[in-house]
């Protein structure tokens, strides 16, 4: 935290007095499922964006970011949020979502932020961003919030001003992540238990592929399953088990739209089932979910690439890997993969040759253990 208050005090020539840090995420199993109405099992990572923040006397707001550094300072005015069409409209758009929750901003105020997420990469830089931008202003404004509610307005940041239709998945677990456990969340009804991870290493692999088109073609995903659900006459798809699926799947009359709908269903039970694995220690049951989830994004919710699926099922291969499969909303970004522990240092060197040799870039890889979630201080 030290470093952040020295860098924001060198931009903006005085003292931080509030320092926060909110981490990035990883899905180890339910992708897409969230906004239709079912479980997630994400964790917090080592990895993640600190900032520090100061009030100021008059109604600008200005932010500075080291990891994009030519932007140089962007200035808003409390009485002008409006989009930018840079990174800073995502703290901007949190600071507009706390007033349409009840907390207007008495003042303006500085803020600098720093992180090692790597952008674009599905490991929730964004939500990473707008979480931690929430814990400095709850501390800044004595904002009487709890963690989940700083994730809901993070969420409503990014739907109602970003445009982003995101689930509540990334900003929950970059909240309320846990040291060692992820958190089996039902994203319907926001109740969520930790599950601890035990004896076994996570290992990001990042493809180098950023998900630029993400955001169109995810709203495109999100529109689909609103049709199936007319079709089956149910307000959210993961409120039906497989057998009720499969009774009513006929009922969706675009073929599209039944194989994104049977992908919801069906990984919201591979959740269900993993974390039930997990629990009872069979990590080899729920690497063979982690692999079928990955085959169902890539077929049935078509949001893998090329170079996602070589790297999951490079990895499947591997002595030592319970399973892999991509993280996060997909079309580039990385995979996750579950091993043991004395995997690790082959895995590391096996993936990284076989993807040079394919597609000539060296993925970068990051071996994660389950963080805590965000973190904001007063030290003025
Ligand atoms: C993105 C969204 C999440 C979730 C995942 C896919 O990360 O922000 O809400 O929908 O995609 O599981």
């Amino acid at each position: 935290m030290n470093a952040i208050a020295v860098s924001f005090e060198n931009v903006f020539e005085k003292q931080p007095s509030v320092v926060g840090f909110a981490p990035g995420r990883v899905n180890l199993i339910g992708e897409h499922t969230d906004y239709n109405g079912g479980h997630v099992f994400p964790c917090a990572i080592q990895m993640g964006i600190a900032c520090a923040a100061a009030r100021r006397a008059d109604g600008k707001l200005r932010f500075v970011s080291e990891n994009f550094c030519s932007t140089g300072v962007v200035e808003y005015s409390l009485a002008d949020l409006s989009l930018q069409d840079v990174w800073a409209d995502y703290p901007a758009s949190v600071i507009r979502a706390f007033a349409a929750c009840g907390h207007p901003l008495e003042c303006g105020a500085d803020f600098y932020f720093s992180g090692d997420l790597p952008d674009g990469a599905g490991l929730s830089s964004s939500a990473a961003l707008e979480v931690v931008t929430g814990t400095v202003l709850k501390e800044l404004f004595s904002i009487p919030v709890m963690k989940q509610e700083i994730a809901m307005i993070g969420q409503l940041a990014e739907n109602r001003f970003i445009g982003v239709n995101c689930g509540i998945m990334d900003q929950f677990a970059s909240a309320m992540g846990k040291q060692g456990s992820a958190i089996l969340l039902n994203a319907g009804t926001l109740a969520y238990a930790y599950a601890p991870l035990g004896d076994s290493a996570l290992v990001i692999v990042n493809s180098m592929v950023k998900h630029s088109l993400a955001a169109s073609a995810y709203n495109d995903r999100r529109r689909e399953c609103e049709a199936a659900c007319s079709n089956l006459g149910v307000s959210a798809l993961c409120a039906l088990t497989v057998d009720e699926f499969e009774r009513r799947k006929h009922l969706i009359s675009d073929p599209v739209c039944r194989k994104r709908a049977k992908h919801a269903v069906y990984e919201n039970q591979r959740t269900l089932d993993g974390a039930a694995a997990l629990q009872r220690g069979d990590l080899t049951a729920f690497g063979a979910l982690m692999n079928a989830s990955h085959a169902s994004l890539r077929d049935d919710y078509e949001v893998s690439c090329a170079e996602l699926d070589f790297l999951a099922e490079t990895a499947q291969r591997i002595e030592g890997v319970y399973g892999s499969r991509m993280t996060g909303g997909g079309f580039g970004g990385c995979t996750v993969s579950l091993m043991e522990r004395a995997a690790v240092e082959g895995f590391v060197s096996a993936i990284q040759t076989a993807y040079c040799e394919r597609f000539g870039v060296t993925p970068e890889v990051y071996p994660i253990t389950a963080a805590d979630g965000a973190k904001g201080e007063r030290v003025l």
